[in-house]
């Protein structure tokens, strides 16, 4: 059949208009499900890591094996919060700039990967900070209760590293969620059993929505590789870094439970004159 100009023209906005729709409808089923986004980005989340895409919980620990994929599935989800919820705010937090900045790339690096007409364009943009024409913004800082004064109305803060962050980080941050009644995601491999990532993990309670995910799990670390990383290490370090335990730190005078067992709640405080002991 042989089409006029016109009817060639008309047909191809029919065409263009179908594609845009499409493009419409895919993005809306993004909105509600981070991991179809994860997917167009060219990521195919584990299990665990779909369901850290798709869970609600306000208050998330991961105590994940290294290299297991905790700071990209986080980066993805902070991306999709700042695209999806107008006017967010999404903080990236870790002990140096340097590994805070390593997130940011990843998140950046995502962006980039499923970017298109139909999401939130960049509007302002620098080696620590996005800014998107739906008035959200991504920034990374180096975690210290310092740097991160001043910032409110958090609606996501990832923690990254946590369990070699200073506590005061960690104590520093949570009023600010509390105001905002934002979302809050630390992630990390321990180290020892000291700290606010340990005490969350074993003591903070039904309020936190907790994922261990060991080296085994993995499915992107060969058994074999390993083994032979096993043969290779002190066994504390290979318990720590791949099996996820809060091994005794080695330069601990005490162990954490001869500390435990060492505590009372029958003891009447010891005074020496006006000081309690
Ligand atoms: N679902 C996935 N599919 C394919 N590759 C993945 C997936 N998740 C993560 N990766 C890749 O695995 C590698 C490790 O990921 P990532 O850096 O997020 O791990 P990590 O747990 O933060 O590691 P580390 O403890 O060293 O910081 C990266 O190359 C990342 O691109
Ligand atoms: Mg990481």
């Amino acid at each position: 059949m042989l089409l006029t100009k016109q009817n060639y023209s008309s047909q191809n906005s029919i065409l263009i208009q179908a594609s845009n729709n499409a493009v419409k409808k895919r993005i809306e089923r993004e909105k509600h499900d981070a991991v179809l986004m994860a997917r167009r980005g060219g990521i195919t989340p584990d299990h665990w890591q779909s369901d850290l895409l798709q869970s609600t919980a306000k208050q998330l620990i991961l105590n994940c094996s290294r290299q297991s994929g905790k700071s990209t599935i986080t980066a993805v989800l902070g991306l999709h919060t700042a695209l999806f919820e107008p006017n967010s705010l999404v903080l990236l937090l870790s002990p140096s700039l340097r590994q805070s900045t390593e997130l940011f790339r990843k998140l950046k690096d995502f962006y980039n990967a499923v970017g298109c007409d139909s999401l939130p364009q960049i509007a302002e943009e620098s080696t620590l900070r996005l800014e998107f024409h739906n008035g959200s913004r991504v920034v990374a800082l180096p975690g210290s209760e310092s740097t991160i004064r001043g910032y409110s109305a958090v609606s996501l803060l990832i923690v990254d590293e946590a369990a070699t962050c200073e506590d005061s980080l960690f104590f520093s941050i949570r009023p600010m969620l509390a105001v905002s009644g934002g979302r809050i995601i630390l992630l990390s491999t321990p180290r020892g059993k000291r700290g606010f990532f340990f005490n969350v993990w074993s003591e903070g309670g039904e309020d936190w929505n907790r994922t261990r995910i060991d080296a085994h799990q993995c499915p992107r670390i060969a058994p074999e590789w390993l083994e032979r990383e096993k043969a290779a290490m002190p066994d504390f370090w290979f318990r720590q870094e791949f099996l996820c335990e809060f091994v005794e730190s080695m330069d601990s005078v005490f162990s954490f439970d001869e500390v435990q067992a060492a505590l009372s709640d029958t003891l009447e405080p010891f005074s020496f004159g006006d000081d309690l002991i």
